[in-house]
């Protein structure tokens, strides 16, 4: 789809009818070989980017270094939970099997910069993913059997009865031994803080009830029981922003 076309038809089309439109799209798309040519120059300034928070090679390198650290190996299937535009995307992508990458997210506009712009520009349009938009964290949708999930600057923005669904329906689909990387702002005060929080490095503001959040660790602790998991504190992985990094696994798992 054209980009003057697409906005000629957003523009003519009720927002929720248009929102639908580009669902269904990418849930018709979302399994099989990406392809496309790139997004011209009007396209690639969409700023998908700075829409996911910018510093994009440091956090999308991060991403994979963290996880080649504890242990992934390119046989694994991977879920990136909250993918964006890939920014570590790109990365996993290239490192995995061909076909072991599976995303999802909220935002098709952003899956289509990382889809039309991204992957031709990193040289991984041969390659099979698995995509799915959608904002209700319907893993199954994609498979299950995951054995690394990853979701890299999501909990920060959401409030926790989006992180419990988020929580539930990964016990759904992670594999018995599998992990599931979560990144947060973490509030180490011991108790409920209602005042904003600033964090160093990166000078971030969060909040308690709004957008950046921040949590206290006993919050996911409460979380992770009630879905069925287990949480540990990882801790300090090296984010520009000072995210700190948890990793839930089956409650049943050791
Ligand atoms: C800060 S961006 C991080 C993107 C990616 N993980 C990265 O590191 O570049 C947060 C992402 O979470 C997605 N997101 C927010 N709420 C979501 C939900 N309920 N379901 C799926 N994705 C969601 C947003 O659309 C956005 O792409």
């Amino acid at each position: 789809m054209g980009l003057r076309f697409k906005e000629t038809v957003q523009a003519v089309t009720p927002p929720l009818i248009y929102d639908a439109m580009q669902r269904w799209w990418w849930n018709r798309a979302a399994v099989g070989p990406v392809g496309g040519e790139p997004l011209d120059a009007e396209g690639a300034a969409l700023g998908h980017r700075e829409a996911v928070g910018g510093l994009w090679d440091q956090i999308g390198q991060l991403q994979l270094d963290f996880l080649l650290q504890q242990g992934l190996q390119p046989q694994h299937r991977l879920l990136d939970v909250g993918c964006g535009s890939f920014r570590g995307g790109v990365h996993l992508i290239r490192y995995l099997q061909d076909g072991n990458y599976y995303g999802i997210d909220a935002s098709a506009d952003l899956l289509r910069a990382g889809r039309e712009c991204e992957l031709p520009r990193y040289g991984l349009t041969d390659r099979t993913l698995h995509v799915l938009c959608n904002d209700q964290f319907e893993f199954q949708r994609l498979g299950e059997g995951f054995d690394i999930a990853l979701a890299q600057s999501v909990f920060s923005h959401l409030p926790w009865n989006s992180i419990l669904r988020c929580l539930v329906n990964m016990g759904k689909v992670l594999s018995v031994e599998g992990r599931f990387y979560a990144t947060f702002f973490h509030d180490p005060g011991g108790r409920h803080r209602i005042s904003p929080l600033v964090h160093s490095p990166g000078g971030i503001t969060t909040y308690p009830d709004r957008d950046p959040y921040h949590y206290e660790l006993d919050v996911f602790e409460d979380l992770a029981r009630r879905a069925g998991l287990s949480v540990q504190f990882w801790g300090d992985w090296q984010h520009p922003r000072n995210q700190q990094m948890l990793v839930f696994r089956r409650a049943s798992a050791r």
